[in-house]
Formats: C-alpha cells, sequence, structure tokens
C-alpha cells in the first residue's frame, strides 16, 4: 500500500479545521513516460459538506500541485470533472464525501476514455459523436433567413424534449456503458440522447437525416439496454429511454 500523507501534517498554507478525515487514493498516470498507473494516498479533512473535488483541490494545493484533474463550474454544470469515483462514474464537483459513506475514496479517469495524465480523459470521440448527430435545429434557408418568423412551442411540445435538453455532455454515461467498451466506433448514449432531443423538437426538420446517421452498423441497434447510462447521469437526462424512443421511430411505432 502507498504511504498515506497528511495534510494536517503537511500542510503550508491556511490550517484546515476539521477533524474527520479520509484517505483518498488518486489515480496517477502519464502515458507518456508510464508503463502503468499507480495510486498516491493522502489523508485529507472533509466536513458535511466538502465535495470530492475539494479534496482533490487540498492535495493539489498541500502537496503536488502536479495532480491533473479536469473543472470549471464546481457546481455540476459545465460537465467537466467527470471521473470513477469508488468504482461509480460521478461529477466530483457534485458528490460529497460524507454520502458515499467510506473512510477511503478512489478516484481513477473515467472508463472508456482515453487518458491525457491522471483524472484527465480525452473528450474528442465523445465530441465528434455529438457532432455527427448535427446537434442543433435544421430548418430551411428561407425560414431561418426571415426575422420575423417566431418557431413557438406549446408547453406539451416542450415536455417532448426538455429533459434531454439538460445534457452538460459530462460524458458520465458513456463511461458506463458496456457497448462503449467493447466497440471504439459506436455513437454511444450521449450522442443518442441529443439525437432525440432535436427528433422530439417540433421546431425541427432534421428527424429523417438523424435517423438515417442513428441506423448505421456502429450506431443504434449496438446498444443492448444495459441502462448503465440512466443510472449515472446527473442530470436526469435518461439515455436508456431516448434510444428506445428513437427505435420507435425507426421501428414505425413513431411519427
Ligand atoms: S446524458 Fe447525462 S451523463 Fe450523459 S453526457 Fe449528458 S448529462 Fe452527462
Ligand atoms: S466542475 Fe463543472 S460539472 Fe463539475
Amino acid at each position: 500500500m502507498a504511504q498515506v500523507s497528511s495534510i494536517a501534517d503537511e500542510q503550508t498554507s491556511t490550517p484546515v479545521s476539521s477533524s474527520k478525515s479520509i484517505t483518498l487514493r488518486i489515480s496517477r498516470y502519464n502515458p507518456k513516460h508510464d508503463e502503468s498507473s499507480q495510486f498516491m494516498e493522502f489523508s485529507v479533512p472533509y466536513e458535511k459538506w466538502t465535495t470530492v473535488l475539494e479534496a482533490i483541490l487540498e492535495v493539489k494545493k498541500h502537496f503536488d500541485h502536479s495532480v491533473a484533474v479536469r473543472y470549471s463550474c464546481r457546481q455540476a454544470t459545465c460537465g467537466s470533472c467527470g471521473m470513477m469515483i469508488n468504482g461509480k462514474p460521478r461529477l466530483a464537483c457534485f458528490t460529497k464525501i460524507s454520502e458515499l459513506n467510506s473512510n477511503v475514496i478512489t478516484v481513477e479517469p473515467m472508463n472508456n476514455f482515453p487518458i491525457i495524465r491522471d483524472l484527465a480523459v480525452k473528450f474528442e470521440r465523445l465530441f465528434d459523436s455529438h457532432h455527427k448527430i448535427k446537434p442543433y435545429l435544421i430548418r430551411d434557408d428561407s425560414e431561418l433567413e426571415s426575422d420575423e418568423r417566431e418557431f413557438l412551442q406549446s408547453p406539451k411540445e416542450v415536455e417532448q424534449y426538455i429533459q434531454f435538453a439538460n445534457c452538460i455532455k459530462c460524458g458520465l454515461c458513456n463511461s458506463a456503458c458496456p457497448t462503449m467498451a467493447t466497440d471504439s466506433s459506436f455513437v454511444g448514449p450521449q450522442a443518442l440522447a441529443q439525437a432525440y432531443r432535436y427528433v422530439a423538437d417540433s421546431r425541427d426538420k432534421g428527424k429523417d437525416t438523424r435517423l438515417k446517421i442513428i441506423d448505421e452498423s456502429h450506431g443504434i441497434w449496438r446498444c443492448h439496454f444495459a441502462g448503465s447510462c440512466s443510472q449515472v447521469c446527473p442530470k436526469g437526462v435518461d439515455p436508456a429511454m431516448g434510444i428506445q424512443l428513437l427505435r420507435g421511430y425507426l421501428l414505425g411505432f413513431r411519427s
């Protein structure tokens, strides 16, 4: 087991006044020169409201600023801080240590994403797939050029897609997906959920285009409906349901 470093012993700036502490195990790996990942362990004080991201930032502040982690908003909005936390994909800024009911917190990079370094992963595959399904309203050029036309929707029409518009592109669903792990070309639950978001939008005229894009060999039919994508989504998007609803269009049950 790696040696545990304690912030209480080593801190060089503002003291942390908590009597409780956890062992934070951080996966360290630089693909440029490491053959495999290794865990570094730190004893980190915490309060009831301390998040896993804050614990990682404490380690960076007091011990090792080279720990690589991506974050920005710290409020579950930007989608930057996804990682494996005690074996499950979660947002580090949205996960309180006190909710994990464990004295040991293990943080690793998200599954199914190439590692840049430590906890930071590459998002190219996710954004390529997202871009592929044309994540914008498709209308005739003449309608878009007119500045007099409003595309009004009833509350019922908004209800059809609004849940799916909450996606923050954090990638947790793709990380949890077993098909993403075995098919390197699979479009993935995040992009499929967004395909549904636009197909179900009454203002959009790109349904046939999008259905054709996802109805291919590494597309929607590769999903085995494990449902793990929906279980880990922090925004309640439910990609598994979106995938089933899209299949309804493709099979002629919906129009
Ligand atoms: S569907 Fe949910 S888990 Fe997947 S990228 Fe969007 S917000 Fe994240
Ligand atoms: S830092 Fe923005 S979602 Fe966590």
